[in-house]
């Protein structure tokens, strides 16, 4: 059966998701209807792909079978509820929006499984969530990330500038040490990774993260250390940029294509 895609956000996620699943005339899967709050991008799918419906408000997804999100953090919150209610699936890029938006972390814990089957987070920028599952049969005791950037991502960084931290030219600095929560406050741009860590093993406080700048690298690097019973296991991600947006790991869009398909 062909399953409907509802994709709200009209950026770089966004349109490599729609010219993805367009490209490929996958017989499973078309996207039936479009939202974004810029209605110049609007227009522009419009003439692009004119079959695709254009949505006249965030929960105009009647239609859709699948709901994705690629917008903003504020959209995960505003279509959580509606989604839940109408039974769709759900797969949230700004997955930050869990831990940094109230309420929004406690009402997915009290999902019933049933439901919660149904809010599909995809990996992002990283992985390794096969082996996260198994060994949860047992429990985690640690998880740990540490994310590497190359000194320029974090020059503008408030959090940096008000507690007066150095970056160093000729070598790394640790510029954040604290859980996921936290690094989700002061460094939102980061959000993402920290987010779908705590989200699938101890949650936003329990969740350790460093957070370091490095003037030796040009892509991003995560290292994931997690400790339990079973084992201990790192998993370290090097990230290229995409290259048609050096803002976004490439890991990130594919893994947004990636997760639709396996629905
Ligand atoms: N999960 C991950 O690992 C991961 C990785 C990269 C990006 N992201 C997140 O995915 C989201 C999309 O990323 P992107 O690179 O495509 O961003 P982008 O800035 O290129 O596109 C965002 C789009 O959302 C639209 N938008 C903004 N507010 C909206 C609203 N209220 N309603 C509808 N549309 C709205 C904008 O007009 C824009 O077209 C971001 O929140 C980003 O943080 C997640």
């Amino acid at each position: 059966m062909t399953k409907k895609i509802g994709l709200i956000g009209l950026g770089y996620i966004g349109t490599t998701i729609l010219d993805a699943i367009n490209k490929e005339e996958n017989e499973n899967l078309i996207i039936q209807a479009v939202y974004d709050i810029d209605k110049v991008k609007m227009k522009e799918i419009a003439e692009k792909y004119p079959s695709i419906r254009l949505m006249q408000h965030l929960t105009d997804f009647q239609d859709c079978d699948i709901v994705v999100e690629c917008a903003v953090q504020q959209v995960v919150a505003d279509v959580f509820d509606e989604i839940v209610k109408r039974g769709k699936y759900f797969v949230p890029m700004s997955i930050g929006a869990f831990i940094s938006l109230p309420n929004l972390f406690s009402k997915y814990q009290k999902l019933a499984e049933i439901k919660k089957k149904n809010i599909i987070l995809p990996s992002g920028a990283i992985g390794g969530f096969d082996c996260v599952e198994t060994i949860k049969l047992i429990g985690i005791t640690s998880a740990k990330l540490q994310t590497r950037k190359p000194n320029r991502v974090f020059r503008n960084n408030k959090y940096i500038k008000s507690n007066n931290i150095k970056l160093n030219e000729n070598s790394s600095v640790i510029i954040f040490k604290g859980n996921a929560k936290l690094a989700t406050t002061y460094f939102p741009r980061s959000i993402n990774v920290a987010a779908r860590l705590a989200l699938s093993t101890l949650g936003p406080e329990k969740t350790s993260v460093e957070m370091i700048a490095d003037p030796s690298i040009s892509k991003n690097i995560h290292t994931i250390e997690i400790e339990s019973e079973v084992g201990k296991y790192t998993f370290i991600f090097e990230n290229n940029p995409s290259p048609t947006n050096p803002k976004t790991s490439w890991l990130a869009a594919l893994s947004s294509i990636y997760t639709i398909k396996t629905i």
